[in-house]
């Protein structure tokens, strides 16, 4: 099988090495790919938004399935297109994928069909959104409606910070035509969850679940960024929490979906927080996402290749999906300066026994050297039978990569090891 997976990020190249273990799969393109993805699949120059360009080389190369994997394409309706050229794909389509691509979209379905969430208001009119956070309860949380690189949300502590976050979106269009409308919303305490969920539209099947790390600094200090490093699984996600995260948020959201003609297949993420008034949604993803991905796959024990393909034909609930009852954890070294401006062309050197458990996400290859080429660089992944042991074991490996320039946070997993008393 000839598989095309769009995108070149370390999500995807964690994706790539877990679609190689199919032995059906004979060649896999990535597109753009990155200089280490470049070692486990063809790289092709052809941007993850260049759909017109994707659309055609699938179609010339006879592509048997394409992973379309990063939020632009998918919202942009690759998979609609992919499909409409005879291509089975691993996504949702264009009315689908407007779960991420709208927050105001997500608010509103959540309301419609009782998913329980924050309390919000959306807005189109700078004024009005002034007006409004002169007398709202503070923190309050300013979002950006459309796409903006994980960097579209202002939990603001004072009056003056959320009026500048609204005139930065909607006045500044600091995040361009993704902040015209803005969704202004309540603040929620409580833990944490990422849980990426397979569905067909009919059957959904939760991953294990993870812990993002979004902050840059140790001890969540620092700007947002789009990741910095994950452990799974989440202790806070018991048994319990899971039961009520079926019943209340996963099988209504697939059902909403439905009722509005929206039926979704492929990952569908839930940013989840553990309020005190139970599990609410933060955020709906569209995709997998990254670095939850290093680590879920890494526990993931079926075959990705013929799950995927079960979201696509509506046979989800025919395929097992397994998870070794093991923990991941996942750091993530960046340039630094990253979520801001950072130097790049370094090169990267690592010993050849940590290199299996590298994924490069913002590398290019020069004159046979891998080089920095990102903000994100590389995530460096350890498994192991305790929580301890595999976050021990990735930081003893993020000892064996190194380049100039490189940063990371020595602390991840460290709130997951409190809260498992580990
Ligand atoms: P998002 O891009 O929507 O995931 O938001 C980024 C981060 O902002 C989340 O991971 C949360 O830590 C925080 N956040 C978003 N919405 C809220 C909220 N309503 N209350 C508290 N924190 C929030
Ligand atoms: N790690 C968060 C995301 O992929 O959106």
């Amino acid at each position: 099988m000839k598989l095309l997976v769009v995108g070149g990020g370390g999500r995807e190249h964690a994706i790539i090495k877990k679609l190689k273990e199919n032995p059906s799969v004979t060649e896999i393109y990535a597109l753009p790919g990155n200089g280490g993805i470049a070692a486990d699949a063809i790289c092709v120059p052809i941007g993850a938004t260049d759909l017109e360009a994707i659309a055609s080389f699938a179609a010339e190369n006879h592509i048997d399935y394409a992973v379309v994997t990063p939020d632009d394409p998918l919202v942009l309706g690759a998979v609609d297109l992919l499909e409409s050229r005879g291509i089975p794909c691993f996504g949702p389509n264009k009315a689908a994928a407007i779960i991420e691509g709208s927050k105001a979209f997500a608010k509103d379905l959540m309301h419609r069909h009782g998913i329980p969430t924050a309390a919000y208001e959306t807005f189109d009119d700078a004024e009005a959104a002034l007006q409004y956070v002169e007398n709202a309860p503070l923190p309050i949380v300013i979002k950006a409606d459309g796409l903006a690189l994980g960097k579209g949300v202002v939990i603001a502590e004072t009056r003056e910070a959320a009026r500048a976050a609204v005139r930065a979106a909607m006045c500044d269009k600091k995040f361009g035509s993704s902040g015209e409308r803005v969704v202004i919303e309540q603040f929620l305490t409580g833990p944490e969850v990422s849980v990426l969920a397979f569905t067909d539209g009919k059957t959904i099947v939760p991953m294990v679940s993870s812990m993002d790390h979004k902050r840059a600094l140790d001890g969540d200090r620092g700007l947002n960024t789009g990741g910095m490093g994950t452990v799974a699984p989440n202790p806070y996600y018991t048994a319990e929490v899971a039961k009520t995260c079926m019943e209340t948020i996963f099988l209504p959201t697939v059902h909403a979906m439905n009722a509005e003609g929206r039926p979704f297949r492929g990952c569908l993420y839930f940013g989840l927080m553990l309020t005190p008034d139970g599990p609410k949604v933060i955020e709906y993803n569209c995709r997998f996402g990254d670095p939850e991905t290093q680590v879920v796959l890494a526990l993931l024990e079926s075959d990705l290749l013929t799950v995927m393909q079960a979201t696509t034909n509506g046979t989800l609930d025919k395929v097992e999906v397994q998870f070794a009852d093991r923990h991941a954890a996942c750091v993530i070294l960046a340039s630094d300066g990253y979520p801001g401006s950072y130097q790049k062309g370094f090169p990267i050197t690592m010993t050849e026994a940590v290199r299996p458990h590298v994924l490069i996400a913002g590398a290019r290859a020069e004159n046979g050297r891998l080089v920095t080429s990102g903000g994100r660089v590389l995530g460096v992944v350890g498994v192991a039978d305790t929580l301890r042991h595999a976050i021990d074991t990735a930081y003893a490996r993020v000892g064996e990569v190194s380049f100039e320039n490189a940063f990371y946070r020595h602390d991840i997993g460290q709130r997951a090891l409190l809260a498992a008393k580990e």
